[in-house]
């Protein structure tokens, strides 16, 4: 029997504003899961034709799956949102790219049959829980890693520092301004407004307020205040606060569904599933991995990198985008990556990450009729890549 795939399109995508990890963060107060409610409720209020029964399953990356981020958050979420109890969930974890993975895992899902309409997401308190929280990692992974810097992540971006010193400091420190410069931009001209779900926080001293701006940017970035910055990870080292991503508490979410069913519901989806591809690498030098995974997921395209109008990567460390820009044949400051900035200034708030790429991109496309293609790519501790190639359906 011959089976066909079906096409899968994206119809919504939110995010949480993202808040600094710790204290004095903007969601301090505020639990993971209910960040990931939030998004749930804002994506059936946006979308009316979409009622909470079509969700088939509700799959979200979430990187450390202890406490409030544990016990399958993916099945609590639509229980959260008072959805009901027939909408099953899961939870996904490839770290950095736990949500890029459930966009991923949804999008199988519903090329083959299995589901129509699916909610999809990434959630990440790293104030909560932070990095690497109860973690018990196997003796023997270490050596099997490539040794101690396979778990730092910082030290994995000074490894390719070490490795390719044609990739300098002030390249990565040039190259992270640019991005605070773009994500000002941005935000002056309120491009990040659409895709923020406003959420009322009660902060430590009782005082309630609407969170709906990003904590991390720092638009007055200069060359000569990252230059000031003394390496965070190792001495005499490259990587800095000013070149590294930071630690951060955020959720973003899509909505996912076959062309068909949202042709059905006369909705106008905002891009098309092309193909998708994951990859590994030297875990000791973990930023470098999506070029293999880019290039797997052209390969399958028939693709290549000239046919990508719109680049969204992740910022996790300056250099390894670097690295990753330079073997796909794109220049550090190619017009079409990251236009609106990217994890350096806005943080990663791990999980997170991968569905806010996706959103940004639809957004993207959404302004820009005459691109055609855009790529959505992320590295992942432990050495991984994970690539997704989409197709503009706007305008
Ligand atoms: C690099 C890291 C250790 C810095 O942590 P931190 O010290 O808490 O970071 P902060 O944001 O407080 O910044 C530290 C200092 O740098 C300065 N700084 C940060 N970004 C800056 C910028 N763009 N321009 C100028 N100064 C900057 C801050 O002002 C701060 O100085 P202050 O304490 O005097 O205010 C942390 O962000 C980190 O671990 N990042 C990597 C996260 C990671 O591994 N993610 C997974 C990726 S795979």
């Amino acid at each position: 029997m011959e089976k066909k795939l079906n096409e899968v399109v994206v119809i919504d995508g939110v995010r949480t504003a993202f808040g600094k990890a710790g204290e004095k963060g903007i969601f301090w107060t505020t639990r993971a899961d209910d960040l990931a409610v939030a998004l749930a409720k804002a994506l059936i209020q946006r979308n009316p034709r979409v009622e909470p029964g079509m969700v088939e399953d509700s799959i979200w990356g979430v990187t450390n799956q202890v406490k409030e981020q544990g016990g399958t958050l993916g099945r609590a979420v639509p229980m959260l949102a008072d959805w009901g109890w027939n909408i099953p969930g899961c939870s996904i974890d490839r770290m950095c790219a736990s949500g890029l993975t459930a966009i991923g895992f949804g999008v199988g899902y519903i090329a083959t049959g299995m589901a129509e309409c699916l909610l999809t997401g990434g959630v990440e308190h790293m104030g909560h829980l932070p990095m690497g929280f109860m973690r018990d990692p196997h003796p023997r992974l270490q050596e099997v890693m490539g040794g101690p810097s396979a778990f730092q992540m910082g030290m994995t971006a000074e490894n390719i520092h070490d490795r390719f010193p044609e990739f300098t400091r002030e390249m990565a420190d040039r190259y992270a301004l640019s991005s605070q410069q773009k994500a000002g931009r941005a935000n002056q001209a309120g491009k990040m407004k659409p895709m923020i779900v406003p959420l009322e926080v009660e902060l430590t001293d009782g005082t309630r307020m609407v969170v709906e701006k990003d904590q991390q940017p720092r638009p007055g970035t200069s060359m000569e205040s990252l230059a000031a910055l003394k390496p965070a990870f190792k001495e005499n080292g490259r990587v800095t606060a000013g070149n590294a991503s930071g630690l951060n508490d955020g959720a973003a979410a899509v909505l996912l569904m076959s062309e068909r069913k949202a042709d059905a519901l006369g909705l106008q989806p905002g891009m098309r599933w092309v193909s998708s591809a994951v990859a590994a690498v030297d875990p000791t030098i973990m930023g470098t991995a999506p070029v293999p995974a880019t290039l797997k997921a052209l390969d399958k395209a028939g693709l290549t990198m000239d046919d990508m109008d719109i680049v969204e990567i992740n910022e996790a460390f300056a250099v390894q985008v670097l690295y990753c820009l330079h073997r796909l044949g794109l220049k550090a400051d190619d017009p079409r990556v990251n236009r609106w900035g990217g994890s350096l200034a806005f943080g990663h708030p791990l999980a997170a990450s991968g569905p806010r790429l996706v959103t940004f991109l639809m957004n993207l496309f959404k302004e820009n009729t005459d691109a055609r293609y855009g790529l959505t790519t992320m590295c992942v501790g432990r050495g991984q890549g994970y690539s997704i190639i989409w197709e503009n359906i706007q305008g």
